[in-house]
């Protein structure tokens, strides 16, 4: 028996967006290996009039259309055999980072409900209560590109998918930091040289050079993340140095 790949669920009106781009590079080697599998279904399978309607205007007035809570609720419901926690994509949500990344990467899967138009209905949301999630303050027309995004960001996470295990501990945000920058041949182009740290063969200098250069980029590009980091660091050297006064 083998066990059931890590699945995304992807509840939308637009299933022939999915795989989409996932069907290339590392996300496509693992999704044809079976290392995880994407199910789009129909959110139009579940309408019940005669116009096949998904949408309405909304109360109160207002450009844009509503989706229904009743044909809404039927695609939740229809979509209870499939794993994972229900997230509904929109500009209102939590923003989606690393952290969740991983946190449902280490999960059975996602199932993902994607608005067009306006959004759905309030009380659908009530009722279902899925983990509202937010790509960025921005809006989309829809969540299909968000739920495409965050797929991403989950699969290469998945084991078997990446190469070295190593090059993941090491980028962007998995120490709070965003990563140093690299290089690699010719050693100098347009006369434009390699750090010499990097081509030292010391790994400690190595090392350092990159933590330095992390800390550095982090500072300046997002003080959002450095602030946090430092206030982290600031903590874990005064618990030792507590420790060591004792
Ligand atoms: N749908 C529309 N805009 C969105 C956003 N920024 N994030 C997630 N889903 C969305």
């Amino acid at each position: 028996m083998t066990a059931r790949p890590w699945t995304a669920t992807v509840l939308t009106l637009f299933p022939d967006m999915f795989p989409g781009p996932l069907a290339h590079s590392i996300a496509g080697k693992a999704l044809e290996r079976g290392l995880w599998a994407v199910e789009a279904r129909d959110i139009r399978a579940h309408a019940t009039d005669r116009h096949q309607s998904v949408d309405d205007t909304p109360f109160g007035g207002g450009a844009g259309m509503v989706m229904r809570p009743d044909v809404v609720d039927a695609a939740v419901a229809a979509s209870a055999d499939a794993p994972g926690p229900l997230v509904y994509l929109t500009p209102r949500g939590r923003p989606f980072d690393q952290a969740l990344a991983a946190e449902w990467a280490a999960g059975p899967g996602v199932r993902f409900l994607c608005g067009r138009y306006e959004g759905v209905d309030q009380r659908v949301l009530d009722k279902r209560r899925p983990v509202e999630v937010s790509l960025g303050d921005f809006v989309l027309s829809g969540g299909e590109p968000a739920a495409l995004v965050m797929l991403d960001a989950c699969v290469r996470l998945l084991p078997g998918v990446m190469g070295a295990a190593q090059s993941l501990a090491e980028e962007s945000f998995e120490n709070g930091l965003l990563e140093y920058p690299h290089y690699t041949r010719p050693a100098e182009w347009e006369g434009r040289d390699v750090p010499e740290p990097l081509l030292s063969g010391h790994h400690a200098r190595i090392d350092a050079w990159r933590r330095a250069q992390a800390e550095e980029a982090t500072r300046t590009r997002r003080p959002d993340l450095w602030s946090r980091y430092a206030a982290a660091r600031d903590e874990v050297n005064m618990a030792r140095n507590e420790g060591a006064a004792r």
